[in-house]
């Protein structure tokens, strides 16, 4: 079939070069020139594991376009996804600016039937919405002559995608959502998606909505939910990675999000938990358990401080190496990483701030204002006072902890993924804490 995917980012991205996978004729737009572009030239200027690869794949072979033109990929598609960002309003809303004018757009050129598809992550009744905007847009010509405005259908399909492994999920979905209104958009999306005979949930638009959001927010709980259980943990002398793992062995629980740290970050859970809360209060329902979740997850990265601050005594002028800096591993995202508000906190503290970083450090340089970023582990121990963990990089479980040692100050690690939970690190002479792992009863 013949796709446009409007909004060339993350999800943009990954669902072009993976329909253009499954077999499709796909042409992608962005506003951004530049990244067009450097995306017809086969550059990513994101790190998402295997996305280079397709792309140049399908770059090659005629079968992946990029455009910055609505206007050309309207007319050349039968289908057409929008997937531009929805960032978040002050108020924690979803700001539909970008996909309302996307959608106008698309009508503006639409010269048949199409079926209009959003990816974005949206609140219930979006759909709806666009459904509206198109009618309103479409071109005048069609009234003033007597000719037959064209059809179009709108559908919801959610994206499920975790980054640094959303190539992977695409291919493999647990299922494929389907909101639709009409047979024929059914149709269409089932044929779209055939090749990878999943289970699809075929519902109305506003259930398709609403499936994202709740996922996302369920599994932001269930985060939240492990964490709040961490600080019990810590208070009574208990270790949250066995009650994770006793709890998992249950099959209606499942061990998968129940591991404790310092918060979820990323571009999605925190922007969707937000709008998931004010999309209820416009319902008529006050979501409280949903702001709980989000308080605990603030309330993680100041435990984690204050645990920081207990064991050093005095921050001050102390020397803090932060390894892995990402919002989690196999990316280089920094959205919301709580990397971020540790290293801004520590250095309020008046501590002075090394990072490494295996792929991240280019966009933290941008954001973080006097960190001096090291080339590896070893340059980032020199000196230090104390190793942080803020991402759990599988790279970091290869360190030499013996040369690490040799280099620091002060042989000090404060863990906040449990990444060494099972590396004698205190055998070796560190003093090592965790996440939830007893340390106020044991040291007491
Ligand atoms: C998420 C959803 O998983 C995906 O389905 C959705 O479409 C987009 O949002 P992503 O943001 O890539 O994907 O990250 P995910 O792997 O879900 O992790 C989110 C955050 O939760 C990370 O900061 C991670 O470190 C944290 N996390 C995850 C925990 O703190 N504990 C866990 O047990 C699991």
């Amino acid at each position: 079939m013949n796709i446009a995917i409007i909004g060339s980012g993350y999800v943009g991205l990954v669902t072009g070069v993976c329909l253009a996978e499954l077999g499709h004729k796909v042409i992608c737009v962005d506003i951004d020139r530049e990244k067009i572009a450097k995306l017809n030239k086969g550059q990513v200027s994101i790190y998402e594991p295997g996305l280079e690869e397709l792309l140049k794949k399908f770059l090659k072979n005629k079968q992946l376009s990029f455009t910055t033109s609505i206007q050309e990929a309207t007319q050349k598609s039968l289908a057409i996804f929008i997937a531009v960002g929805t960032p978040s309003k002050k108020n924690g809303e979803a700001d539909l600016t970008y996909v309302e004018n996307v959608a106008a757009k698309i009508a503006r050129h639409m010269d048949g039937y199409r079926l209009i598809i959003e990816k974005s992550t949206v609140p219930a009744e979006t759909g709806k919405r666009i459904e509206r905007t198109v009618k309103f847009n479409l071109p005048k010509k069609f009234r003033k002559t007597n000719l037959r405005e064209p059809a179009f259908d709108v559908a919801s399909n959610p994206e499920f995608l975790r980054e640094g492994s959303a190539i992977h999920d695409f291919m493999h979905p647990d299922r494929v959502v389907i909101g639709v209104e009409s047979k024929r958009a059914e149709k269409m999306l089932r044929e779209i998606y055939e090749p990878l005979k999943p289970k699809f949930v075929v519902t109305n638009i506003n259930s398709a909505e609403l499936i994202k959001h709740a996922s996302n927010s369920f599994l932001a709980t269930k985060i939240s939910f492990i964490n709040a259980v961490s600080q019990i943990c810590n208070n009574i002398g208990a270790d949250i990675l066995k009650v994770a793992e006793g709890m998992g062995y249950d099959k209606r629980i499942g061990r998968s999000f129940l591991d404790a740290g310092i918060g979820y970050g990323g571009s999605c859970f925190p922007k969707d938990v937000d709008a998931f809360i004010r999309l209820s209060e416009h319902s008529g329902y006050d979501f409280a358990l949903l702001k709980e979740v989000r308080e605990v997850n603030q309330k993680q990265v100041t435990a984690f401080i204050q645990l920081i601050e207990d064991k050093m005594w005095i921050v001050k002028n102390k020397v803090v190496g932060v390894l892995g800096l990402a919002f989690k591993p196999n990316t280089d995202d920094m959205r919301n990483a709580p990397s971020l508000d540790i290293i801004r906190l520590l250095q309020h503290e008046g501590a002075k701030v090394k990072a490494y970083d295996p792929q991240a450090m280019a966009k933290a340089r941008k954001l973080l204002k006097g960190v001096t970023f090291s080339r590896d582990v070893y340059q980032l121990a020199k000196g230090c006072d104390c190793l942080i963990v803020c991402t759990e990089w599988d790279l970091f479980k290869q360190i030499n902890f013996r040369r690490v040692k040799q280099a620091m100050n002060q042989a000090m690690i404060f863990d906040g993924r449990n990444l060494f939970h099972d590396i004698d690190l205190a055998g070796m002479g560190f003093e090592y804490h965790g996440v939830g792992r007893g340390h106020k009863k044991i040291d007491s």
